[in-house]
């Protein structure tokens, strides 16, 4: 059976094109084939991809298809998905029409959280955006938030320190929604890599490339994890 996950955030530059493209390569890397849809027409996805194809940084595993209509986002899920393991839908960063068609077509939902305010009310859009799709539609669709651009510094932020309370406020309504414990840090090879270096994944082992991919490690591992457990309670 295909996964199909989605990076939703109604922020610009929270880190949802980051995310999926770190998600992918540490799937690819597993040895899953992994579909992911550019469904955001500033495409920086899929600019990622043409730069590492010029490049010829085309990483294994992985293929990248634009879809930014519902009719071609669901093509794409239900015809070339079939043949992939794992699809990962970047969605655009505004509210859109689409955000529905891509929550409603995902099983899980992942939402980049930034320590900064903004980045917090558009992950509880998020959660809220799942939760009335499971509502209506009687689904169950999971929603994740995880921090991103995190620094040791960063931590002592008020804005920081109110992640934890606002998505257990969120848990405590009966939302459908937790909070990871792993953590991606801000790093400058999470920005190098969007110049067609391909994947973290591919990237010669420094010190800061192995620090980079253990994090990236944890977070697959604690999603694949959290997503096989059902009970939401309590969790955040
Ligand atoms: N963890 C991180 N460390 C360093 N830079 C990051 C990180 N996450 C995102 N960025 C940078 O922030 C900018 C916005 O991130 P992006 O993933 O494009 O956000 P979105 O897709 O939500 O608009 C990009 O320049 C990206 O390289
Ligand atoms: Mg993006």
């Amino acid at each position: 059976m295909t996964r199909t996950y989605a990076a939703v955030s109604n922020k610009g530059g929270a880190g949802k094109t980051t995310l999926v493209t770190l998600l992918a390569g540490e799937y690819a890397l597993r040895g899953e084939r992994v579909l992911l849809i550019d469904a955001d027409n500033r495409q920086n996805l899929s600019g990622w991809w043409t730069l590492c194809a010029e490049k010829s940084n085309t990483p294994d595993n992985i293929e990248v298809t634009v879809a930014s209509t519902q009719r071609s986002i669901e093509q794409a899920i239900d015809n070339l998905g079939r043949a992939f393991n794992v699809v990962i839908i970047d969605a655009p960063g505004v509210d859109s029409s689409l955000q529905a068609t891509i929550i409603r077509s995902s099983e899980l939902v992942i939402s980049p959280i930034q320590p900064a305010i903004k980045e917090l009310e558009a992950a509880g859009q998020a959660v809220a955006a799942v939760n009335e799709i499971n509502d209506q539609l009687g689904l169950n669709i999971s929603h994740f938030n995880v921090r991103t651009r995190i620094s040791v510094p960063g931590r002592n932020l008020e804005a920081y320190r109110y992640i934890k309370p606002f998505v257990a406020g969120l848990v405590a309504a009966e939302y459908r929604t937790r909070l990871l414990d792993t953590e991606l840090f801000e790093r400058n090879i999470y920005r190098e890599i969007q110049n067609g270096l391909g994947t973290l994944q591919m990237q010669e082992l420094t010190d800061p490339v192995r620090k980079a991919r253990v994090e990236v490690h944890a977070l697959v591992d604690e999603i694949e994890r959290s997503r096989a457990s059902t009970s939401f309670e309590g969790l955040a």
